[in-house]
């Protein structure tokens, strides 16, 4: 039975992966527009497409190492959270590091904390939460999340945490520890049904 879990949990991972892991043999800084291209390829929805087009260039204008480029560019960014957060109910702030070829599925309640960093290829779908824990020193500490990590609708990741490289994170689960690279795990609290080697290059 075991077996069979996490021999299923490998076909999963490996279709849902396998458009994305294309993205691999990419340069390894790019700019602006191969971004967005790069995530318009690997989206279909197109909500989720506009979704990202809007974000790349609220994250490039907020770290624009120009200070009068971010001063003026500034009303961009009070646009795009008037449009992806007020409206959308997408809140991910200009701030957040999101790798490259990130998939939105359904685009709808996703929240995701400002100071989070997260690795290529990665799948968030509706209702993720990815949050900061307060710590005893009143400081914020967000979760890290690794390359082409798969999260199901509804989960939630919160805390100093680490997500390992094509992880599964299950539909509702709520995950407050680490999870290792190619883990799957379901649940609240969220525990390990299955394991794959990741494709880590
Ligand atoms: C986590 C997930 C990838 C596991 O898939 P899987 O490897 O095929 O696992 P199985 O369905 O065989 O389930 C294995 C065990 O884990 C449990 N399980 C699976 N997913 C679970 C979840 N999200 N929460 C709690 N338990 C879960 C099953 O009940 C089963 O328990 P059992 O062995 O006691 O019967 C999958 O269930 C999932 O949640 N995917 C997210 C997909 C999603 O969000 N879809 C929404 C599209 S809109």
């Amino acid at each position: 039975m075991t077996e069979q879990i996490h021999e299923q949990a490998t076909v999963t991972t490996r279709t849902l992966h396998d458009g994305l892991l294309e993205l691999e043999d990419r340069p390894p800084r790019v700019s602006l527009f191969s971004m967005i291209r790069e995530d318009w390829r690997v989206n279909s929805h197109m909500k989720s497409r506009f979704v990202l087009v809007l974000f790349r260039c609220a994250h490039a204008s907020y770290n624009d190492r120009r200070r009068l480029t971010r001063a003026l560019t500034a009303p961009y960014r009070f646009v795009y959270r008037l449009i992806v957060d007020w409206v959308m109910g997408i809140d991910i702030p200009c701030r957040v590091t999101l790798g490259r070829g990130v998939v939105l599925y359904h685009s709808v309640g996703i929240v995701i904390n400002e100071a989070v960093k997260m690795g290529d290829g990665c799948i968030i779908r509706h209702g993720v939460t990815i949050g900061n824990k307060l710590g005893d020193d009143g400081e914020s500490y967000p979760p890290t999340i690794g390359n082409r990590v798969e999260f199901g609708a509804g989960a939630i990741v919160i805390g100093d945490i680490l997500i390992g490289d094509e992880a599964i994170i299950g539909a509702g689960s709520v995950v407050t520890r680490d999870v290792a690279p190619g883990a799957v795990v379901a649940g609240n609290p969220a525990r390990e049904i299955a394991r794959h080697a990741p494709r880590v290059r």
